[in-house]
């Protein structure tokens, strides 16, 4: 199965992650490098024509290697029976003056990188740290620097391995304690910076760091001042179904920029996905017939039908939560394949029986593009979900899982027919559904029982939406589907917190800063973005200066 990762490496572990036929999309901004990869931009020539306000690009950074506690909760020992672990951090001093903020960007569900802490465009920290005489930090989060470096695979793991023992310290509260710590230790870590006492730490995080941010202005006011939550999924969620809404919405938004054919084009996928469920569920107790079908989408060794309808029913996540290019049919998007004006999928007179065919044709478009040569290859046996018995560094997909499975949920299904936000089937097959998840993550080991317990006793201990301390700022935007478990609309009254919704963007988009509109995402006028970013660094202001 596969899932939208929350996240910024999201394409990275979505496409290491086998079983490759379930999707599972983390949250997470996109990383900076993905993104001119897609869109293919020149990076270093785009950064070098940052304004020079920014620091020349490349700025170096200091990193080092914090002793950080293994357990902050029990008495679970590390490598070799150890108390402790090395944990990977970076630091931007170069436009620091004493007094001035400290910026916390923090590292969620990928490695860490220094990327936003070097100067030049694509990054919000390069206009804060001169704005503000502030510098920067950031903290690999643990477990997540697995594998990513083949000369220190277990940077920042405090375990020997990834097993369901070990993970088990991989949650969100030892990751805040993990900040908290470094943040009380930082000033000593680094006398010769003369940091006062009473720096105000500012916590900035997007997707999964984007609640961390939320949540440790709430569990250490003490130690931070103001945090700033970018695309911040908060309310924790077993069934996220709003999530296919949402690719109802973005699906539209993308086709009518492209093509001028939204409402067509999503009209067209939807009435394919119900296509596909009636026709399979009036073929599911016939072996042979079933047999036949997923022959024609080149998908008959997937055994279990949840890692067949979740090949072939759970599209357009990625295209979203990002951008079109962020998904590919070899050479076209999937946006472009699907929703181009040839299509059959975009045709209103197009029968049940064409809108199959085409479905079919765009599932062998897939496989051909991964090099699949038919329905017999060998290698589509991989598609299918095993429990998972490597748990080395280098098997590094499984951890954000881990965290989903048993922590926040975020199952990604199909809105219901009755009672959801529309009537009838949305952008995903209703096999897409919260029972489907359960058994993938149980299948594969990740968890062993239902999470619906645990989220509950999360969303009481962190709050839900319901985060209450003053100075945060949540920012959404507008065709984000995690802005649905999100302070999108308004912040929870009474505290002093601050809401932006960020128009046409996606996921994590503020991040970037301030950039040309006209040739790079989100679409919007630059009118529109100087208005917006000038919304943003005033709640910076009211923090920094009190006004
Ligand atoms: C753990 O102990 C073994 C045996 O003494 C040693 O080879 C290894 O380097 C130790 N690992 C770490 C991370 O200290
Ligand atoms: C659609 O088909 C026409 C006629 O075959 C062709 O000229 C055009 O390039 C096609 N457009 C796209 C987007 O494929
Ligand atoms: C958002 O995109 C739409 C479609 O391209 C455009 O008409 C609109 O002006 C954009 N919104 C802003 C705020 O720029």
């Amino acid at each position: 199965m596969k899932f939208v990762a929350l996240l910024a490496v999201v394409s990275t572990i979505v496409a290491a992650l086998k079983p490759q036929a379930f999707h599972a999309y983390k949250g997470g901004a996109i990383t900076f490098e993905q993104y001119l990869k897609d869109q293919n931009v020149e990076g270093s020539s785009l950064r070098t024509a940052a304004a020079a306000s920014l620091g020349p690009e490349s700025l170096p950074t200091i990193s080092g290697f914090y002793k950080q506690q293994v357990d902050h909760f029990g008495n679970q020992k590390g490598i070799n029976g150890s108390s402790y672990f090395n944990q990977l951090y970076y630091v931007q001093d170069a436009f620091y003056k004493p007094g001035g903020p400290i910026f916390f960007y923090i590292a969620g569900e990928g490695p860490a990188d220094d990327y936003s802490l070097r100067g030049g465009s694509f990054s919000l920290i390069s206009h804060l740290m001169p704005r503000y005489n502030g510098m920067a930090v950031t903290l690999e989060h643990r477990f997540y620097g697995a594998g990513a470096d083949p000369k220190n695979p277990g940077r920042s793991v405090p375990t020997a391995d990834l097993s369901p023992e070990s993970l088990k310290l991989l949650t969100a509260n030892q990751a805040i304690e993990d900040m908290a710590s470094f943040i009380t230790d930082f000033p000593s870590l680094f006398p010769e910076k003369k940091i006062p006492a009473d720096t105000k730490w500012i916590t900035i995080g997007g997707s999964y760091p984007g609640s961390l941010s939320a949540w440790m202005r709430q569990q250490h006011p003490e130690l931070v001042y103001a945090a700033h939550a970018s695309s911040a999924p908060v309310q924790l969620q077993l069934d996220f179904w709003r999530y296919s809404y949402a690719v109802d919405e973005g699906l539209k938004f993308w086709a009518d920029i492209t093509f001028k054919n939204g409402q067509a084009c999503v009209n067209g996928w939807t009435r394919a996905m119900k296509v596909f469920d009636t026709t399979l569920t009036s073929i599911l107790k016939n072996p042979t017939a079933l047999k036949e079908f997923k022959k024609k989408f080149w998908l008959s060794q997937l055994v279990d039908i949840n890692d067949f309808t979740s090949y072939v029913g759970q599209e357009f996540g990625g295209t979203v939560q990002y951008y079109p290019q962020s998904e590919k049919v070899g050479s076209v998007t999937k946006l472009e394949y699907v929703c181009n004006p040839n299509s059959t999928f975009v045709n209103p007179k197009a029968s049940d029986a064409d809108l199959l065919a085409a479905l079919q044709a765009f599932s062998i478009a897939k496989l051909t593009a991964t090099g699949i040569t038919g329905d017999d290859d060998p290698t589509l046996k991989d598609y299918n979900s095993v429990p998972i018995t490597d748990y080395s560094y280098s098997n590094n997909a499984l951890i954000w899982f881990h965290q989903a499975c048993n922590e926040f949920g975020y199952a990604q299904t199909a809105q219901p027919l009755k009672g959801g936000l529309i009537e009838g089937w949305s952008a995903y097959s209703q096999f897409i559904n919260v029972n489907q998840y359960e058994w993938w993550c149980q299948k594969t080991g990740l968890s062993k029982k239902s999470a619906a317990k645990e989220i509950n006793a999360n969303n009481q201990y962190y709050g839900g939406l319901f985060v209450s301390n003053p100075n945060i700022l949540w920012v959404n935007g507008q065709y984000d589907p995690w802005h649905w478990l999100s302070n999108f609309k308004s912040a929870p009254s009474p505290a002093d917190q601050d809401v932006l919704v960020y128009k046409n963007a996606t996921h994590c988009m503020d991040l970037w800063g301030p950039l040309d509109t006209t040739k790079y995402y989100p679409r919007v006028t630059p009118e529109y973005e100087n208005e917006f970013f000038g919304k943003l660094f005033a709640v910076y202001d009211k923090w920094i200066h009190g006004k």
